[in-house]
This record gives structure tokens, C-alpha cells and sequence, in this order.
């Protein structure tokens, strides 16, 4: 007889569960500590974690009560505050998310070390329950290091750049949604009275519609009621992940399944996305025709069939995996550079001198009678210098995307247990002292030398960071990129980097050379600045703000085609 069979004839009474349940805790606070002891000898410091809930207790707390337990520090940044604690520990210092051991990796030459000198054991991703439960381990960004993350990003990688990504073959695709920007932003601004524009939802409706030629080989119309419901689910959705109550699902899994509250939401998230992308999908399947395909599904439907025909029974190419991976390269590509478009509208806003200087460097080398061409990216370096500058102080993707160490390493002097958490936290990287003269200042002239000329600082890093080719190769590979006939070529190879570089550099500079070349941005009269702190999510998006335009062509009376 099975020796636990006896429990199911048990019966509680109230009066055994209190007792019962403090056992269980003490039992289990034993053991973690047990665990912790035994495991977690000479990892790196970190503060105190609480029992159970480790670092993150915080939010066990509801938000009104905060301030009455000393939580509501309101003038510190979640990223300012992480990074202080370096002050504290140490550039590498740990944090506990339930039991899950996490370790921040602050400043360029620790980031720098632990993912450009020890790829192999780095490049990991960890199974976060909060995100496993929603992405299952599959597609690209989340997908485990390994054969089947490597055949399917090189697959995507490889079809995007045969759809244009990174060529000036996109070009016209990106300026279509510049078109219906513009047209929006003087409607919107005509009707406001005065009170200006919210650019969010017309900046994310043009970038994700890139992405959406690309994979799915449709545009919506930025009125499209659904499609403007599911940008804003995808938004809420990793928001609620990364930034509310719904981060305890990573200390007990089956929160998620709460019938309230953020859980409950994220839930309703997920089927309202799933969803739309099946449909979309299946579209696609009854439609796909081998001999034109028009998008990557097509391209990936195709794939797959072939493995099939080719009997390859176990293949990782399967129409489930092309859901997971649409809807990577559907959230990676659209918050990333819709938030990065929106911080250089706000820094320009806030920079009047800065705009001023960018729309002249703009006047005269484009003038304001064709659209600006990546083609003239060389010819633009104050403005190149100035979006860099945004994205060195936004880092919308400030702790990167998680890393986990695939095996225990010493690192730096410290232990890093298997299946450690790996915060490389960009955001010191940008904000780095020892790298950067008055970090926290907004000067895109740190970009340019004495002759006015770009800098490239290896010390800025908004897409992660690869293997650095090692100085030998450096001069080739840089003679390579110049003689490419591509606008933009890959970096050179690495393990976890951003797959979408190319083409996030090139929707940034048409779209906000485009807007600059057009619209002169100020925020609305007697409106308070808002914060740069940002809101923290997965992505650092700036605190929602409107813009007034003044349309330049009235200036001189030049219209832009
Ligand atoms: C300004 C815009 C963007 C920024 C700042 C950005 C930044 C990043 C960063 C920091 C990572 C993590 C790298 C690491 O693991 O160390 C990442 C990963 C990734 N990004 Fe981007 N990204 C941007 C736009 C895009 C776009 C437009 C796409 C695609 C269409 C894209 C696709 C991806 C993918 C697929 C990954 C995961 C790569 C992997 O795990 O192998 N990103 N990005």
C-alpha cells in the first residue's frame, strides 16, 4: 500500500489547519535557509532577502500602504535604485526573487567581462515561471540557449534580411507610416485647442506596422480598433509582468491562476493575443502559396512543410512555434522603438537649442523638398549624435533581457551557481561614471569629435552587448561594414544580442529625422515637464506626455513631399 495513501482519509478541522500551517512554514523556512547555506556559498552580496518572498516583498504590500511602511520613495527610479545598490555591494552584487537567486552585473567592464568573455556560460535564458507560463520557452527571446534557439533565430534573422531588414529596400515601408504620422499629428493638433498631441499611439501604430510588413505582410489602418486594443494588451501585459503584484507568480506559480486582480487580467492578455495571432496564422495557412511567399509566416510555413517532406519528424519548425515567435519579434519590435521615437520627441521638447541645431544640420543637407534617406545617416552626425545621446540616458531596455548561467562559474572572484538569474543592468553601463564625463547630463556632443565627426564608444550599449571581435579583426570587420552595399550590416557574432539592431536603427533616424524635418515640438503652455524618470516595465516607456506641433513648411513655405 502506497504509505501516503492514509493522508487522503484525513479530515481537517479548523481548529488542526493553524497549527498545521505554521509547521509548514517552519519547515519550509528551514529548508530555504538550509538551501541557501549549502548552495549559495561565496555568491556575490546583496541586501537581506525576506523569507519566502526574497527581495521583492515590496510588493506583498499594497501601493496606498507603501508610504506608511517607508516604501514610497517616489523621487528614486526603480533603475536608480537598483543601481545604487552597487554603491552599496559592489559592481556584482545578489537579489532573491522568491528562492530564485539573481545577480546584477553593474558597470561597463563587469557587463562587458561576463557576456563578451564568457558567452558560453552566459548566454542562458532562466525559466521565469511569469514569463515560461506565457511564452512556454519557445520562440527566440526566451527560447533556452541551444541547437533549437540557434536554427530558429538564424532562420528568422535570415528571412528578415531577404524581406529588407537593414537594407534600403525597407525605406519606403518605414516612410509610409511617417506619411499617416504627420497627417495625424497636424489633425490632432488643429482640433487640441492648444493642449497638444499624445504621439504614443500613432508612433507605435507606424513601428509596429513595420514589423507586422514584415512578418505577416499586412498594414492595419491606425484607426483599426482591434489591432490599437491588442498594442495596448501587449503593453499592459508586460507591464503587469515585470511591474505589479503579478512578479510573486515567480515565487508560487499557481498565483497565476487567481480568479482577480492583475492575475486575472493577465490571463484575459494572453487569450485576447492568442487569439489574434492564430487567426492571423491560419489565414496564412489557407491562403500560403509555396511559389510567392510575402512575409516570414509565408517563408516559415513553407520551411516547415519541407522538414516534413524531408521526414524530418522531431523538427522544432512547427506552425505552434511560429506563434511564439511572431509574437517575440511582435513585442521586441514594437515597444523598443516606438519608446525610443517618443523619449527623442520628449528630449526635444525639453531641448529647444538641441532641436534647433538638428533641424538645421537637417535643412542643409537635406532641405525640406524629399523625405531624409538612411543614405544621408553620414552626412547627419549631430543628429545621429543627438538620437544617441536619448537612447544613452532612456535605455528603454535597461536590465536587458534576462541572461542565466548555465553552469556554476567563478566569476570576478565569486561563485555563480547553475541556473542563476543575470541582470547585465544597461542602465549603469550608460550612466557609468568611470565611462561617461557628467553622466546624468543630456549633451549629444560627447558623440562628436573636435571636427564634428561621430564617435562610436563601445561603452554604449542599447542593444546588449556580443563578443567584441578581438582587436586583430576589429579593423576587418569594420573595413567590411564600410564596403557593405547593406545601409547597416549585423554585428559581429555574438550569442544573446538584439536581432532587430539593424532595423531599430533605421525606423529611429527616418522617423525622427522625418518629424524634425516637418514639426517643431514644444510641450503645451503652462504644462509641468514630465518626469524622465520613465515608467519601468520590460521596456522603459517615458511617462505618458503631449506634444504642440508647429508645422516648419510654414515657416518658409516648403512643403516636404
Ligand atoms: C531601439 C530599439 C531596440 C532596442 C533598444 C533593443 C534592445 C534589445 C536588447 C537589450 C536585447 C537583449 C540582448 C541580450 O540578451 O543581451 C534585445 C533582444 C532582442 N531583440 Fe531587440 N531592441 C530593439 C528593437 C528590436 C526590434 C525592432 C526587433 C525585431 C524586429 C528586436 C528583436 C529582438 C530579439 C528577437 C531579441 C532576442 C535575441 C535573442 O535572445 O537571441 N529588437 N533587444
Amino acid at each position: 500500500m502506497d504509505t501516503l495513501s492514509w493522508l487522503g482519509h484525513v479530515t481537517l478541522s479548523p481548529s488542526h489547519v493553524v497549527p498545521l500551517a505554521v509547521f509548514l512554514l517552519a519547515f519550509y523556512l528551514a529548508a530555504f535557509y538550509r538551501r541557501r547555506a549549502g548552495a549559495y556559498t561565496n555568491i556575490p552580496p546583496g541586501p537581506k532577502p525576506w523569507p519566502v518572498v526574497g527581495n521583492f516583498g515590496g510588493f506583498l504590500v499594497p501601493p496606498a500602504l507603501r508610504g506608511r511602511f517607508g516604501q514610497r520613495r517616489d523621487h528614486v527610479s526603480v533603475m536608480e535604485a537598483l543601481t545604487s545598490q552597487a554603491d552599496l555591494y559592489g559592481n556584482i552584487y545578489s537579489l532573491f526573487v522568491g528562492s530564485q537567486l539573481a545577480v546584477v552585473l553593474n558597470g561597463y567592464e563587469v557587463v562587458r567581462d561576463a557576456l563578451s568573455n564568457h558567452p558560453d556560460v552566459f548566454s542562458d535564458r532562466p525559466d521565469v515561471p511569469s514569463i515560461s507560463i506565457l511564452t512556454k520557452r519557445r520562440g527566440i527571446v526566451f527560447a533556452p540557449y541551444g541547437p533549437v534557439w540557434r536554427k530558429q533565430r538564424k532562420f528568422c534573422h535570415t528571412t528578415l534580411r531577404s524581406f529588407g531588414l537593414g537594407k534600403l529596400s525597407l525605406e519606403p515601408c518605414i516612410q509610409r507610416g511617417l506619411v499617416t504620422i504627420k497627417a495625424e499629428l497636424l489633425r490632432l493638433n488643429g482640433e487640441s485647442g492648444g493642449t497638444g498631441v499624445d504621439p504614443a499611439p500613432l508612433i507605435s501604430n507606424a513601428v509596429s506596422n513595420v514589423v507586422c510588413s514584415l512578418i505577416l505582410g499586412q498594414r492595419f489602418h491606425h484607426g483599426d480598433p482591434e489591432f490599437r486594443a491588442i498594442l495596448g494588451l501587449m503593453a499592459r501585459g508586460l507591464e503587469i509582468c515585470i511591474n505589479s503584484a503579478a512578479i510573486l507568480i515567480n515565487v508560487c506559480s499557481l498565483l497565476y491562476y487567481l480568479p482577480f486582480g492583475v492575475f486575472k487580467e493577465l490571463r484575459q492578455v494572453e487569450r485576447d493575443i492568442t487569439v489574434f495571432l492564430k487567426r492571423i496564422i491560419a489565414n496564412h495557412r489557407e491562403t500560403l502559396d509555396p511559389e510567392n511567399p510575402r512575409d516570414l509566416a509565408d517563408m516559415y510555413l513553407i520551411e516547415m512543410l519541407a522538414r516534413r517532406a524531408a521526414g524530418e519528424e522531431d523538427s522544432s519548425f512547427t506552425e505552434d512555434y511560429l506563434f511564439y515567435i511572431i509574437g517575440d519579434l511582435f513585442i521586441a519590435g514594437t515597444d523598443t522603438t516606438t519608446n525610443s521615437v517618443l523619449w527623442t520627441l520628449l528630449y526635444m521638447a525639453l531641448y529647444p537649442d538641441v532641436q534647433d541645431k538638428v533641424q538645421a544640420e537637417i535643412d542643409k543637407v537635406v532641405g525640406r523638398r524629399r523625405l531624409p534617406s538612411v543614405t544621408d545617416r553620414g552626412s547627419l552626425p549631430f543628429t545621429e549624435a543627438t538620437i544617441m545621446e536619448v537612447q544613452r540616458l532612456a535605455v528603454v531596455v535597461p536590465l536587458s533581457v534576462p541572461h542565466m548561467a548555465s553552469e556554476t562559474t567563478e566569476f570576478r572572484g565569486y561563485t555563480i551557481p547553475k541556473g542563476t538569474v543575470i541582470f547585465p543592468n544597461l542602465y549603469s553601463v550608460h550612466r557609468d561614471p568611470a565611462v561617461w564625463d557628467e553622466p546624468d547630463s543630456f549633451n549629444p556632443t560627447r558623440f562628436l569629435d573636435d571636427e564634428g565627426k561621430l564617435l562610436k564608444k563601445e561603452f554604449f550599449i542599447p542593444f546588449g552587448i556580443g563578443t567584441i571581435p578581438p582587436p586583430c579583426l576589429r579593423e576587418s570587420f569594420e573595413s567590411f561594414q564600410s564596403a557593405s552595399r547593406d545601409v547597416t550590416v549585423p554585428p559581429p557574432p555574438g550569442r544573446r544580442v538584439c536581432m532587430g539592431e539593424q532595423l531599430a536603427k533605421m525606423e529611429l533616424f527616418l522617423t525622427v529625422t522625418g518629424l524634425l524635418q516637418s514639426f517643431r515640438f514644444r510641450l503645451p503652455d503652462g504644462t509641468p515637464p514630465p518626469s524622465l524618470q520613465g515608467r519601468f516595465g520590460l521596456t522603459m516607456a517615458p511617462c505618458p506626455f503631449r506634444v504642440c506641433v508647429n508645422d516648419r513648411s510654414e515657416d518658409r513655405g516648403t512643403h516636404v513631399i
